[in-house]
């Protein structure tokens, strides 16, 4: 069949039909945006001249990933999450706020209520093989100054690219830690130098990557969600330099600002000062947060989390 066979006239009115809108009742925020998504997919359809079956074909894929409950690793991957950040920081910026930590994703693989430490946590439980590595950082406001009890929570993959709970082969929260801060802003963590995370095979994810020529990997990373009564939480990330994905991270949350480099220690001396009996990484990851004010776009994200048990 030809494309463009519908007037926009005749797709507007089908679409506001069908979300409602000479309907009484119902939500009108629900309304307001169906009707606008369901118009630009007739657009799209009508456009592309998607036939019957790429029609079903994407609904199985959609139904495919429902299933999965992949939807949460789909969303990175065509960049969505990142455009909200993106959205996020422009909405900062036009409320005169800036000097703060760069914001990137949270992605799927969070698990909310991690041990609480003070100062300092050691995050895995000594069975991975990784490389030990040694994270020290210190979370102050603006101007500079530490802020003490901020709560650090740190999230990261293992040496296989695997998330605690996630791929149901670690102890419940390995590798996730909340770490307050001393008096001095600052936090230290004891944990493994993770591995890049790569999305599952037979996942409805990796289809779509396959199917758009892309690759399904993101770069080795590390989680954070900051957060300090009067301030506004944080949620952020940082990646290593020389990483292979560095630049072409899947889920887009690869930013300038946070990338750093680990320092590898193999003077013997400095391994036994460190407490350790083998060369380990080490990496700095200082956290600045912004105030909190009445007028802040909000940055605290309510979103379904799981909790190991
Ligand atoms: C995905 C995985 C991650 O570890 C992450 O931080 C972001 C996204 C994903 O599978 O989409
Ligand atoms: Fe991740």
């Amino acid at each position: 069949m030809p494309a463009n066979l519908m007037t926009k006239k005749d797709m507007k009115e089908l679409a506001a039909e069908a979300a409602g809108s000479a309907a009484e009742g119902g939500n009108p925020r629900v309304k307001e945006v169906t009707e606008r998504l369901l118009y630009r997919v007739m657009q799209v359809i009508d456009e592309c001249d998607v036939t019957m079956d790429e029609f079903w074909a994407a609904v199985g894929f959609i139904a495919k990933a429902a299933k999965n409950n992949e939807f949460g690793l789909l969303v990175p991957g065509v960049a969505l999450e990142h455009f909200l950040d993106l959205r996020l920081d422009e909405a900062d910026k036009r409320a005169g706020i800036g000097g703060g930590t760069v914001r990137t994703i949270e992605g799927p693989l969070y698990v909310a209520g991690a041990p609480l430490s003070k100062g300092e946590a050691r995050m895995d439980d000594g069975t991975d093989p990784g490389e030990v590595f040694i994270i020290s950082g210190q979370v102050t406001d603006e101007a500079g100054r530490p802020i003490p009890n901020a709560i650090v929570d740190i999230w990261h993959a293992n040496s296989k690219g695997g998330y605690s709970f996630i791929d149901g082969e670690q102890a419940p929260y390995n590798l996730r830690r909340r770490i307050q801060t001393g008096d001095d802003g600052r936090y230290l963590a004891r944990s493994i130098v993770p591995n890049g995370y790569g999305c599952p095979p037979e996942s409805a994810t990796r289809e779509l990557m396959g199917l758009l020529g892309r690759h399904a990997e993101r770069p080795a990373h590390v989680h954070y969600f900051v957060s300090a009564p009067g301030h506004r939480t944080l949620t952020t990330q940082f990646n290593f330099t020389g990483d292979k994905y560095l630049h072409t991270d899947f889920a887009f949350g690869t930013r300038d600002e946070l990338i750093v480099t680990l320092d590898r220690v193999t003077d013997p001396a400095q391994i036994r000062d460190a407490g350790l009996n083998r060369p380990f990484a080490r990496a700095t990851f200082d956290v600045v947060l912004t105030k909190e004010t009445a007028t802040a776009p909000k940055t605290v994200v309510e979103r379904e989390h799981v909790i190991a048990a």
